[in-house]
């Protein structure tokens, strides 16, 4: 039984990312961020490969490296990050993320991520579909209009501006497509633990989430 695996599910712009690396890093376990490998499959169906040929892709050309920014994912020793972070791949990883070849394709691959040191992973399905067993589950939401917000300002940082309008709306279509598909819907695990951001700092999130990790693994 792998029971030093903690999920962090919800929807885009809840502050998974930035709680599964404080939280990771705190317990010395590693990370996976399966949003972004659904990012991955995206650009490599993109860039004309068949479903048949991407795990194979996946496994022999795409690495992925942390350093202090996050995850860099390289393809062929190229650096494919800023592509995968685009607006254009989120939405290409949005529709292939509902095709059951996709989905298939991607758990073991997803499962292999998992490590003796232990595992934070983060996602839509983790807790439910991934890693049911998982020891910790945790469900991260905040309000459509907290991650919009959160949202822009990541996109002006990176210097596109946004129309605080559109990504409210797009946000809410996203959040509506993730719950109601038929497979893996964006619900939280029966045992899982329902954490509201929307007046949370990260910092209050992740102190929350230490001392639900200090019960759970006695750290
Ligand atoms: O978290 P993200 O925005 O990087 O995820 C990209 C897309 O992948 C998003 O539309 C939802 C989908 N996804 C999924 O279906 N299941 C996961 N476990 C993770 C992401």
């Amino acid at each position: 039984m792998k029971d030093n695996i903690i999920t962090i599910d919800g929807p885009s712009a809840s502050g998974k990312g930035t709680l599964a690396r404080n939280i990771a890093d705190f317990l010395g376990f590693e990370i996976l961020d399966s949003g972004l490998l659904y990012r991955v499959y995206a650009f490599l169906f993109e860039s004309g490969l068949k479903h048949s040929q991407i795990p194979a892709s996946i496994k022999n050309d795409v690495s992925f490296k942390s350093d202090k920014e996050g995850i860099v994912v390289l393809n062929k020793n190229i650096d494919i990050t800023a592509k995968l972070r685009d607006e254009s791949t989120a939405i290409a990883a949005s529709k292939i993320s509902s095709l059951a070849e996709t989905r298939e394709n991607l758990l073991t691959i997803q499962r292999n991520f998992y490590s003796p040191a232990g595992l934070v992973a983060d996602g839509r399905d983790m807790g439910t579909v991934v890693f049911p067993d998982a020891k910790l589950k945790i469900f991260l939401i905040a309000s459509p209009e907290i991650r919009a917000k959160r949202r822009q300002l990541e996109l002006q940082n990176r210097g596109q501006e946004v129309n605080m309008h559109a990504l409210i709306e797009d946000i809410k279509q996203r959040d509506l497509k993730d719950q109601t598909r038929e497979l893996s819907p964006l619900v939280p695990a029966d045992d899982s633990v329902l954490i509201d951001s929307s007046d949370m700092s990260p910092e209050e999130v992740l102190s929350f989430t230490k001392k639900l990790a200090k019960k759970e693994f006695n750290k």
